[in-house]
């Protein structure tokens, strides 16, 4: 591999060279970029911590800005990437059951599109523990699942799923293409938001892909992240915010386009792009309606995330007066799921322990750490169980109905919910 520019070089060049606004160009199209929204100093939002660790805890600017010409909303300044996904990352997909049932119809949707294909191959780009090739290896079907944290990479192999570790780009394609042959399907879960390059992605999934073959993949959406106010979306992990009209752009400069869009109900609110090689594929009525939707809500427009930063600081000083108060109340807060976007809100707000007793959470290698930043402990679940607080603060609200659900106990004892997206509200 020849020596590729790295996002830090890219970006140290634009800020020297650059003639933007802030002096930081767009990662797609390379246009100066409008700053919107700065959360300050931040921590990365899986850097989960032991104590010894606090002195050299690694922070950076978390900042977002617009592309006025190519639509995309990005961050300004990246993290490399290695400091992110690496042998010990914090982040297993497998651990809700909504999730794992999530991606189960994931895969059987994408099964469903290779019904008429003998011996089909499929690929999927950050495939964590294996939760959805799973499906396909159970099912008999090539497949190569492509993880660069080593950790989580293990555990897809452990479950007979084959997985290589390595970050994606049309070098890997060519390698992968060389030993399989080419892909009916590629799919992404959650990552292409994660990489900083996507143009190396683009090039390799259009070689990689069959003159017929699909690109499915899904990622939080910037439409629900702007209507819901949920700025916790916004971390180190995801250098992008993807809309319709931008993902639409990033692929039509490699010869691609988006023929079917799906709203999903997951992380919040998140979007399915099917895309494949122009005019392989007849383009879904779904695009234009979505993008028709885009241009109401001015995912177009730098004025629409000028309004988002001053709803997402009237939010930030409502939770922190919300929890000011409880504690001068002498109530109990306790943080329910050390989840990513736990991170940016602590952070930004400033929730300290003097706020937050401890964050409950089920990820055994989170737990006894503390949180990023704001080093909040981090406590096994039981430790909520056995002595309810009484308030909990609901970082997992993306998982606010089966979590809810399955704490009624809580509920029943007197427990209170805090909560902050879409706005900041105690239930019951
Ligand atoms: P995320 O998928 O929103 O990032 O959340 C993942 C974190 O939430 C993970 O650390 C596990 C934790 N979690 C709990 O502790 N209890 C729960 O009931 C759920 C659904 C998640
Ligand atoms: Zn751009």
């Amino acid at each position: 591999m020849g020596h590729e520019m790295t996002i830090s070089e890219r970006q140290l060049k634009s800020a020297t060279f650059g003639s933007g606004v802030h002096g930081m160009h767009c990662l797609i199209c390379d246009a100066p970029l409008e700053s919107f929204l700065d959360f300050g100093r931040m921590p990365m939002a899986n850097g989960f911590l032991d104590e010894e660790e606090f002195e050299d805890e690694f922070f950076f600017n978390l900042r977002t800005g617009f592309c006025a010409r190519c639509k995309m909303v990005q961050l300004m300044e990246q993290v490399d990437r290695e400091r992110m996904f690496h042998h010990q990352y914090a982040f297993f997909s497998s651990t809700s059951r909504h999730m794992a049932l999530h991606f189960e119809q994931f895969a059987r949707t994408a099964h469903g599109t290779m019904e008429d294909k003998t011996d089909p191959f499929i690929v999927e780009i950050g495939s964590n523990d294996g939760i959805m090739l799973r499906y396909f290896a159970n099912a008999g079907i090539r497949h190569l699942g492509i993880e660069p944290s080593a950790n989580v990479a293990e555990i897809a192999r452990e479950q007979g799923v084959n997985t290589i570790s390595r970050f994606f780009d049309e070098n890997l394609a060519a390698e992968i293409v060389e030993q399989y042959g080419q892909a009916d399907l590629f799919l992404g879960a959650n990552v292409m938001c994660h990489v900083p390059d996507l143009h190396a992605v683009a090039r390799g999934v259009r070689s990689l892909l069959k003159p017929d073959g699909l690109l499915m993949f899904e990622d939080p959406y910037l439409g629900d992240i702007v209507e819901k106010v949920a700025y916790d979306q916004i971390y180190d992990e995801h250098a992008f915010y993807f809309s319709v009209l931008s993902v639409r752009h990033l692929f039509s400069e490699h010869d691609m386009e988006v023929v079917d869009v799906k709203p999903q109900n997951v992380h919040g609110g998140s979007m399915r792009y099917i895309i494949g090689h122009r005019g392989a594929h007849p383009v879904s009525a779904g695009v234009t309606d979505q993008l028709e939707k885009e241009q109401a809500l001015g995912l177009d427009q730098p004025h629409t995330f000028d309004a988002f930063r001053i709803k997402v600081e009237q939010s930030r000083d409502r939770l922190l007066e919300k929890l000011q108060c409880m504690r001068q109340e002498g109530r109990r807060v306790v943080g329910y799921a050390a989840t990513s976007k736990s991170t940016t809100v602590t952070n930004y707000c400033g929730i300290t322990p003097e706020l937050v007793e401890f964050i409950s959470d089920t990820t055994p290698i989170k737990q006894g750490k503390y949180s990023p930043g704001t080093h909040i402990p981090v406590r096994p679940y039981d430790d909520f169980k056995a002595n309810y607080p009484d308030v909990a603060l609901l970082f997992g609200w993306n998982h606010a109905r089966e979590i809810m659900d399955k704490e009624r106990a809580f509920q029943d004892s007197g427990g209170k919910w805090l909560v902050y997206v879409p706005e900041v509200k105690v239930i019951p």
